[in-house]
């Protein structure tokens, strides 16, 4: 028989998978597509936490009818109104007329917007519960973990924390809901860091915050919930939670993220000199992206994970390779703090492409380490040993 997948005997997970979309939010790639994970809880009172992506509203209802049984849904809760998540809202409410809908003052303005409700709401903020029976929710807005009407639900009895975006990651689940049946967890670690880094990481001060108030409330948690990928046990999640920390702190592991664009691969022999001089020197962290070649959510991820970052571009056309200039404008909205910084380049005639990188750690507050290296007309033995000081520089800085 058919069986929706459980978190505990009366929370059921009744997200839904996506590997039809191409990329996500349009951008990202997702080789193993997405979860857009909600949560139905059977008590006195029924009660769903967040819906889908509208493309995937029939496969959705399907699983709440199977559950429902016939009875009403008393309430939705709405942790975050991104379409991902909300894109279902205004169909659920015509299934469901007396569905009260449970958010904060920012949700219902743009739940107004979105899908024109503006009836059966109940208003909640920080600190605020709500009682379904055996069930009891709190609520913890999280501004900006994403979204301005972020929140996150905590339901007591069961000690599950429904966190929206954050801790989510990329991937569809594979049969499994559950981290500590996976057969390799480490793979959605990862995803969740290139999620992230694609999705969240420009708001890593509020990310920061709402970890702090969630440890201020003290929140003792069996399973934590998000809106994408895995749902996570307590083993699981505090192996996420350290990520997290890290992320949305200036902390970075230690390697570095040799970045390069190349046309004719002169300056791709550059970055290979340079990662073998970073290798010479004891780093062991160690990524070569080719910025045409690589996924830019993948560099991005690196670019989140690793401390240093060194970037090569050829002159072109008196610029920088336009590639590069793209991935440094995705690195400049997500304001990546605290990184060391090196740069290298390549030109024939009339050099621009070091002078357009150099500025970039002034930019950012970054730390500028080791000299601009800059190759002429394919020259790599006149540049040897300067390309292999760079690596040098930042090893030891790395180290220091
Ligand atoms: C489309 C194009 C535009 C270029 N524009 C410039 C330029 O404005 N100034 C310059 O000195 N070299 C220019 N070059 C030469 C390259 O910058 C130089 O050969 C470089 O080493 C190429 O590196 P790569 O092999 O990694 O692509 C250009 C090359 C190409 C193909
Ligand atoms: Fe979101
Ligand atoms: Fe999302």
């Amino acid at each position: 028989m058919y069986q929706v997948p459980q978190i505990t005997s009366s929370i059921y997970y009744v997200g839904v998978n996506d590997r039809m979309k191409e990329r996500f939010e349009n951008v990202w790639s997702i080789p193993s597509g997405v979860a857009y994970n909600a949560y139905l809880i059977l008590d006195e009172q029924t009660t769903l936490i967040d819906t889908v992506d509208v493309c995937y509203s029939d496969v959705f209802f399907h699983k709440l009818d199977i559950l429902l049984e016939g009875r009403p849904l008393d309430y939705l809760i709405i942790n975050h109104m991104e379409p991902d998540h909300g894109g279902s809202i205004g169909l659920l409410r015509q299934r469901y007329p007396n569905m009260q809908i449970v958010g904060n003052k920012k949700t219902f303005e743009m739940l107004r917007g979105f899908h024109g409700i503006t009836t059966g709401l109940h208003e909640v903020k920080s600190g605020d519960a709500l009682r379904i029976g055996k069930h009891e929710f709190s609520f913890l807005m999280a501004p900006m973990v994403h979204w301005p009407e972020v929140m996150f639900t905590y339901e007591q009895t069961n000690r599950v924390l429904f966190s929206a975006d954050a801790f989510g990651s990329f991937g569809a689940l594979s049969g499994h809901i559950l981290d500590s049946h996976l057969g390799d967890r480490q793979a959605y670690l990862e995803e969740m860091i290139r999620y992230y880094a694609c999705v969240i990481g420009k708001y890593g001060p509020f990310v920061k915050k709402a970890l702090v108030n969630m440890d201020k409330q003290g929140l003792d948690v069996d399973f934590v919930c998000p809106a994408h990928g895995v749902v996570w046990t307590k083993a699981g999640f505090a192996e996420a939670r350290q990520l997290y920390d890290r992320l949305s702190s200036d902390e970075a592991e230690e390697g570095v993220v040799v970045l390069y664009g190349s046309m004719y691969g002169n300056t791709e022999q550059l970055a290979d000199v340079i990662a073998q001089s970073l290798a010479a020197s004891g780093v062991k962290s160690i990524v070569c992206h080719n910025v045409t070649k690589s996924d830019p959510s993948v560099i991005l991820r690196d670019v989140f994970r690793y401390r240093g970052l060194i970037i090569g571009s050829p002159t072109y056309c008196g610029e920088l390779f336009s590639p590069i200039e793209n991935l440094m404008n995705l690195i400049r909205i997500r304001d990546v703090k605290a990184r060391l910084y090196g740069a290298f380049a390549s030109h024939t005639w009339a050099p621009a492409a070091l002078k357009r990188l150099l500025p970039f750690a002034d930019e950012m507050k970054w730390e500028a380490v080791g000299e601009g290296v800059e190759m002429k007309m394919a020259d790599l033995p006149s540049i040897l040993s300067a390309a292999w000081s760079l690596g040098t520089a930042m090893a030891e800085r790395l180290k220091a």
